[in-house]
């Protein structure tokens, strides 16, 4: 395969695991940031964010030299082929995308690039058909004549990203110019998978609603989950009946305390959003964001129940990170949970073997420790938050010895519950079903429960 010149715009999770997986491919890039931290940083092979397997290819890409990083426009769009735009395009509060950055790499890009017209494949999420596309910032931006944008949505799962590079279920390319499409898709020609070349808008809506229906099983099976409990039948074994059917699929069916991360959340308010502005009326995506929504707060209220009372309480929380092999704490149901219980007078002693840093940022009011062992020491309730694997591990007598009060909830649903009763806890399995009744003579400041082991 051909080599050739790219060069990435954002040094986050997309850019970072593009810069690699595409000199991986073969190719020689660049990857820009403007944050002249983080690109000296990147230099000496430190990562901003935890991706397994990423540190080590941008430090091989980087020895090879098939990859550097610049703080320049003018500097590392020079020998550009093709420029990804792979920046962030966060909520705004009314859930539209922020595309502030977005508008500031079209107009670098404009500025640096005057003379040659490389193609713009734009990774980054933009809202579909509001004008605020990529190829319209940048006429805005730079005059005639027009560069040729492509879109190129990313199906990357964090933790995965990397597998996910090389092993994609479909490239989705969107362009009024199919030649340029087509001259995208022969970078990834190496890779074997469906390639589906449509218009602009429609490449971007495909990942939408993509990411739109993920997020709609995920709260689907909550609310089966809460009438699971209610009427005393299993979620998860309903789940694993259900996704034994071809046209349903067991990925995505897995109850607890809902989805978090970066792209979900903001996605589904990104699609809601949309519809609204364009007059439509997304009652589902906004009753998939409100269920997701009372997960968190409905785990709060079971807690309450079970030790008979927050105020003054202490809650462990093991896992913060949004999901496993992974750092990345946005919109992570722990946040949410850190947050409504400190709010509730409860004290938070939290552990997770990644994010802990990050999670400290942002909930600086909780209390963090290096093993879930110390962080459970003398809690009333123990939370899983995120199902690391190293969870499946835990020594659940040690842990137990360690709590006051003996109250479990398994927010992943993946550990035994069995083992867990066994190890003397009181597990509360489920979003609907009755907290167990406290155990008589328990008590909330962590002296040993009555009835347990
Ligand atoms: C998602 C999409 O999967 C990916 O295709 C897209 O490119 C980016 O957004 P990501 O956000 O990295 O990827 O994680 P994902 O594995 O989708 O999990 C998202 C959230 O859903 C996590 O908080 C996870 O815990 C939760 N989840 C996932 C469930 O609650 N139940 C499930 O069955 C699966």
């Amino acid at each position: 395969m051909t080599g050739h010149d790219l060069s990435i715009i954002g040094a986050g999770h997309v850019g970072l695991v593009y810069a690699a997986a595409m000199a991986e491919l073969g190719h020689r890039v660049v990857c820009i940031d403007i944050d002249t931290v983080r690109i000296e940083r990147l230099r000496r092979g430190e990562l901003p964010i935890f991706e397994p397997g990423l540190q080590e290819a941008v430090i091989r890409h980087q020895d090879c030299g098939s990859l550097r990083f610049s703080t320049s426009y003018e500097d590392g769009l020079a020998e550009a082929e093709f420029i990804f735009i792979a920046v962030s395009t966060p909520s705004t509060p009314d859930g539209a995308a922020d595309l502030r950055a977005v508008r500031a790499a079209a107009r670098g890009i404009a500025a640096a690039v005057c003379d040659r017209r490389p193609i713009i494949v734009n990774k980054s999420t933009v809202p579909v058909g509001t004008g605020d596309s990529v190829d319209h910032i940048l006429a805005m931006a730079n005059g005639h004549p027009p560069f040729k944008v492509v879109s190129n949505p990313e199906f990357l799962r964090e933790g995965t990203a990397l597998h996910d590079f090389f092993h994609p279920d479909r490239i989705v390319l969107g362009s009024r110019d199919r030649a340029a499409a087509e001259r995208v898709a022969a970078l990834y020609e190496a890779i074997a998978a469906p390639v589906l070349i449509t218009d602009v808008k429609t490449a971007e809506m495909i990942k939408y609603a993509s990411n739109a229906f993920l997020a709609t099983k995920i709260s689907f099976i909550n609310e089966i989950a809460e009438i699971c409990d209610a009427v005393g039948a299993d979620p998860l074994q309903v789940a694993a009946g259900m996704g034994l059917d071809a046209r349903i699929g067991r990925e995505f069916l897995r109850p607890g305390l809902g989805f978090g991360g970066s792209c979900l959340p903001k996605d589904v308010r990104a699609l809601a959003y949309m519809g609204s502005v364009f007059g439509t009326h997304p009652q589902l995506l906004n009753a998939v964001l409100q269920i997701n929504a009372a997960q968190r707060r409905r785990i709060l209220q079971k807690v309450r129940t079970a030790i008979g009372g927050l105020e003054g309480a202490r809650i462990c929380i093991l896992g913060l990170a949004f999901k496993p092999d992974t750092d990345d704490v946005r919109d992570a149901p722990a946040i949410d949970l850190i947050r409504l219980f400190l709010n509730e007078g409860a004290d938070v002693a939290a552990y997770d073997p990644q994010a802990v840093a990050k999670t400290r940022v942002v909930c600086p009011d909780a209390l963090y420790f290096d093993t879930p062992y110390e962080a459970a020491a003398g809690c009333d309730a123990i939370i899983i938050a995120t199902e690391w694997a190293e969870f499946l591990d835990l020594d659940l007598d040690q842990l137990r010895a360690a709590t006051g009060h003996p109250v479990f909830y398994d927010g992943r649903g993946f550990l035994d519950n069995d083992a867990l009763q066994r190890a003397g806890f009181i597990v509360i399995s489920g979003q609907g079903q009755q907290a167990p009744v406290p155990v008589p003579g328990g008590s909330r400041n962590g002296h040993t429960v009555g009835a347990s082991a």
